[in-house]
Parts: structure tokens; C-alpha cells; sequence
């Protein structure tokens, strides 16, 4: 073979890998209505900028006679490239060799790109579609997976782990995805679950379709597994370039500040009235964050899971940040098990990747009840705490309205190591709301009045006391618990000159092993 052949030769090569699992196969995946894995990479990434690896590895199964079907690749399209300009790591398995199945060596493939990420300090996406561990391998294709999962437990905070989910992804498969920062699934074609509809059929008895076990509806609203539910891929990918643009290259590194032409001191009068006169009227969060941020564009994570309360990214003059704010609109913004671990887990990921947090609080306190109890709200609750108590990055509380009992310790409060804590004028900082007050310190009294009218009037003068004394950020601000008390309307000024205040800010938790935050 003369050198112009061996050229050849490897053309005709990377033109057969790039084929997979052949036409016929990519015909189907196309049918389906899903992308094939190298067109997935294409979408994601900067045009050009991908660089393949390991497209010669073929599987070295001798297993049912698998020798005899060898694909270039064996089912797992790796490499690095750029989205907007900044290095990225990915793999997308390819599910037109044998389902996207894992292999010994397709998981030696994805470990390579998940080291090389550690070393270059870059985000990792993975965009998964597969039939799980490669059956005719067995054990070597579980060794693989943990190999895997080892890997995403010790990038977990150094780099930012993304996982797309676009087909099947099912048995012990699911937990690589479930260790990393983000899961992104879309409406038409991702499935997660530990066993599948026949499997629960079997062992439970319970008949219950595909969608309904392990949708992406499912984990986007039911069980909070995904962060991101999109109609489609290419809005997903679209997406996973935009998640990035608020999220440095690894935990050295701060997010990029970029330029911003929104007015720092842009007043927004509509916050003045925002705040209904009743207490127990609700008014939509969202309004104020859009308010708020630059340009009105905020990313929420969780969309459809734990509504009460909201999570996101947005900028602030440039600066990315992450916000936690309770919904009034949405069980009146309570505390309850899934807010609590949402949030909690949002925060964590914020601060293992120096992403200063803004806080927005209007919580009427921890939803009550033997259902939570026994859920166990305490431990839950905890977590939220904890992740407030144990970040490290610049974190800023503006209190809307209420903020009652637990729950105000646990949102950020100024104890919890809150840098700025302001609040509204509508602000009521207190033990519990004037009527669950008036109720437990005067309850007795109130028994005791006969007459309905006089009773009513009893209470409500009592309330009115109350509300005098607590219903109010005066109190709070008489102690420094609240550094100031903000013109609503000021709002994003107040912030982005906070954020500012605190760019240099450098806090170092004591030295230990790790926490024992309560799982
Ligand atoms: C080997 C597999 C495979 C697998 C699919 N294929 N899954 N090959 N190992 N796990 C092959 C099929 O034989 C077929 O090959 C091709 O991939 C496409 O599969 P189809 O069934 O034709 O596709 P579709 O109808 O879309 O169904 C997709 C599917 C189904 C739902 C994923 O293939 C399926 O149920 N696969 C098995 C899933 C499973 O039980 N996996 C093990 C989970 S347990 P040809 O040559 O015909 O194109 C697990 C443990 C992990 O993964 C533990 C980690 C700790």
C-alpha cells in the first residue's frame, strides 16, 4: 500500500464511522424523530469545532459470536469542542450501534473524555440515548458503568456536568445522569427509569405506560429528576449553550462578566405596587425577577417541579447569579419537602462554582401537616439550611413580605452568613403571621367571650397590635438583622451595587473532610 492509499484508507475509514450503524439504522433513528449522535455534537457546538476521538475503538466482545459485528466507534461518539468560544467535553452515544449500548470499551471511551475534561478543567456534556449496559457483555459493561459513575462523583463541583437525555435510558444507566449538575429531557422521546414498564408489570402487578413511568413530563413536574423539560432536541441543545453562558469553565474560575447596556439604576415604579394590600393575596415572583435582571431574561431550572418556589439563573450588569425566590402565586410560596430540596440542591451547585446568589423571600413558613412530617420535613428543611449556612459565595436576601418563623432563618437569613439582608417596606419579619399568633397568646381569652361580634373585634384589635409590633422590617432593622430597607422600586440598583461590594469577597469554611449535610 503506498502512502497516497494509506490516505485513502483512512478517509474511506472515518467515512464508514461516520455512518454508524449504517443507513438503514440512522433511516430509523431519523424516523423516530431523533437526531443521530453526530448531529446532536453538530447542533451543540460552535461550527468546526469538534474534535473526535477514538473513532477506530471496536469492542472487543467474543461473546454469541459478537465478533463478527464490529462498528467503528462501537456506539459512543466522543471528543472536545467550543460553544461560544469555550471548551467543552462531550459524549453522545450513538444508539444506531447496537441501541447505544455500553460496552467495556465505550465506557474506556467515555472515561478518556471525562478525564481529559478534569485535566483541562472544561465542562462535560453527555447526551445519552441508549439501551443500557451491552447484554451480551455482561459484567464488563457493569465494571464500566462504575468506572463511570466513579468519575462523575469526582468531577462533581470541579467541572459542570450535563447530561441530555434524548431516547432510552434505563436500569443502572440512569444514575451517570443523575450524578451530574443538570439532567435536560425532551417532550417527545427521553425515558428514565430504574426498571421498565414490563418489569413493574411483573414485580408490582402495576400496568402503567412509558410515558406515564418515566416521561420527561414525569421527571420534569413529578419526581424533579430533570431540570430541563424542551419540546424538542434542537431546543434542548440551544438551551444547553445558553445554560452555559452563566456557569464558569470549573470551580477555580468565577463566571464571565459580560457587557451589559441595561441602565445599573433602571427604576421600575411597578415594583412600589406590586405588594397587594391583603397579606394572603398572591402576586407572581416571576414579575419581580423579570423586573429585575438584565433585559428581563431569566433561566428557570425546575420549571414544573416544587412551583412554590423558583430557581434560576439570570445577570445582574453582566455579573451571573443565582436566584432562590419563594411563589406566592403557588401555595402561597410555603416551604414544604420538594421546595426545600430544590432550592437546596440549586444553592449547593451555585456555590461549589462561585455563582453569587440573590434571594428573594415571601414565605408564610413551613408547610404544616403529618404528610410532611412523616416525609420528613425536618431532615428536607435541613438541607435548604444547610446549603445557605455552608456557601461561601456572595449571597444577598431581599425580603418582599413575609418572612415567618423557621423559614426565615432557613431563606438566607442575615445569621446564616447573609452578606446584604435588605427588605421592602412591606416587609413582616416575625415568629408566625398576626393571626397564628393572636390564636396561640391570646386563645384562652378568646374562648371565653361569648358574643360573636365583641369576640371578632377581640381578635382583630389583638391582630392589629400585633401587626403594629411585627407585621413590619423595623423591628429586624433595629437589630442589623436587615442592613437596610429598600425603596422597591430600587431594587436591581441596590443589588448590582451589592454584588459589586462583594466581588472580592473570600470566606474559607473550616477544614474537613467533607460536610454531612442531611440527606
Ligand atoms: C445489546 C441492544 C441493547 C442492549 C438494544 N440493543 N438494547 N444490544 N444490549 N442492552 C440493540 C437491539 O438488539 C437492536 O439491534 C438495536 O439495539 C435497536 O434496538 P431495538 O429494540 O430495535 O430498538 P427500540 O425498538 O427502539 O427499543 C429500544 C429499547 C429496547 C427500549 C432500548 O432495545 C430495549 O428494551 N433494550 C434493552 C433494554 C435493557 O433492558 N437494557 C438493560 C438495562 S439494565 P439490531 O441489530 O436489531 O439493530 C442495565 C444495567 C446497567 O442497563 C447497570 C449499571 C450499573
Amino acid at each position: 500500500m503506498n502512502n497516497q492509499d494509506k490516505i485513502k484508507k483512512l478517509i474511506d475509514l472515518r467515512a464508514e464511522a461516520k455512518l454508524g450503524g449504517g443507513l438503514k439504522r440512522i433511516e430509523a433513528q431519523h424516523k423516530k424523530g431523533k437526531f443521530t449522535a453526530r448531529e446532536r455534537i453538530d447542533m451543540l457546538l460552535d461550527e468546526g469545532s469538534f474534535e473526535e476521538f477514538d473513532m477506530f475503538v471496536t469492542h472487543r466482545c467474543t461473546n454469541f459470536e459478537l465478533e463478527k459485528s464490529k462498528y467503528l466507534g462501537d456506539g459512543v461518539v466522543t471528543g472536545h469542542g467550543t460553544i461560544d468560544g469555550r471548551v467543552v467535553y462531550v459524549f453522545a452515544q450513538d444508539f444506531t450501534i447496537f441501541g447505544g449500548s455500553l460496552s467495556e470499551t465505550f465506557a474506556i471511551k467515555i472515561c478518556k473524555i471525562m478525564d481529559m475534561a478534569m485535566k483541562a478543567g472544561a465542562p462535560i456534556i453527555g447526551i445519552n440515548d441508549s439501551g443500557g449496559a451491552r447484554i451480551q457483555e455482561g459484567v464488563t459493561s457493569l465494571a464500566g458503568y462504575a468506572e463511570i459513575f466513579e468519575r462523575n462523583i469526582l468531577a462533581s463541583g470541579v467541572i459542570p456536568q450535563i447530561s441530555a437525555i434524548f431516547g432510552p435510558c434505563a436500569g443502572g444507566a440512569v444514575y451517570s445522569p443523575a450524578l451530574t449538575d443538570f439532567i435536560m429531557m425532551n417532550e417527545q422521546n427521553s425515558y428514565m427509569f430504574v426498571t421498565g414498564p414490563k418489569v413493574v408489570k411483573t414485580v408490582t402487578g402495576e400496568d402503567i405506560s412509558i410515558e406515564d413511568l418515566g416521561g420527561g413530563k414525569v421527571h420534569a413536574s413529578k419526581s424533579g429528576v430533570a431540570h430541563f423539560l424542551v419540546e424538542n432536541e434542537k431546543e434542548g441543545l440551544m438551551l444547553l449553550r445558553k445554560l452555559l453562558c452563566y456557569l464558569p469553565q470549573n470551580n477555580l474560575e468565577d463566571p464571565i462578566i459580560t457587557d451589559c447596556t441595561d441602565p445599573i439604576e433602571r427604576k421600575e415604579e411597578f415594583l412600589n405596587e406590586i405588594i397587594p394590600e391583603s397579606p394572603n393575596q398572591p402576586y407572581d415572583i416571576k414579575d419581580v425577577i423579570h423586573l429585575i435582571v438584565d433585559y428581563g431574561e431569566f433561566m428557570e431550572i425546575h420549571r414544573n417541579y416544587a412551583k412554590n418556589i423558583v430557581v434560576g439563573f439570570a445577570k445582574f450588569n453582566g455579573q451571573p447569579v443565582g436566584i432562590v425566590a419563594n411563589q406566592p402565586n403557588y401555595l402561597a410560596g410555603v416551604l414544604d419537602i420538594e421546595s426545600s430540596r430544590k432550592a437546596a440542591r440549586f444553592v449547593r451547585f451555585c456555590d461549589s462554582f462561585n455563582i453569587p446568589v440573590v434571594t428573594l423571600v415571601d414565605v408564610p413558613g413551613f408547610l404544616p401537616g403529618s404528610k410532611q412530617e412523616y416525609g420528613g420535613i425536618i431532615t428536607h428543611g435541613a438541607k435548604l439550611m444547610f446549603a445557605y449556612g455552608e456557601a461561601t459565595v456572595p449571597k444577598i436576601t431581599i425580603t418582599l413580605r413575609k418572612s415567618y418563623g423557621g423559614a426565615h432563618d432557613v431563606m438566607s437569613c442575615k445569621q446564616l452568613r447573609g452578606d446584604l439582608n435588605y427588605a421592602w417596606p412591606t416587609a413582616e419579619i416575625a415568629v408566625m403571621g398576626a393571626t397564628g399568633a393572636v390564636e396561640v397568646l391570646e386563645g384562652k381569652k378568646i374562648r371565653e367571650i361569648d358574643d360573636a361580634e365583641e369576640r371578632a373585634k377581640f381578635i382583630a384589635d389583638h391582630e392589629d397590635q400585633y401587626k403594629e409590633k411585627f407585621a413590619n422590617p423595623y423591628q429586624a432593622a433595629s437589630y442589623g438583622y436587615i442592613d437596610d430597607i429598600i425603596e422597591p422600586m430600587n431594587t436591581r440598583f441596590r443589588i448590582i451595587r451589592g454584588l459589586q461590594s462583594l466581588v472580592t469577597k473570600k470566606l474559607i469554611n473550616p477544614p474537613k473532610k467533607h460536610s454531612n449535610i442531611p440527606l
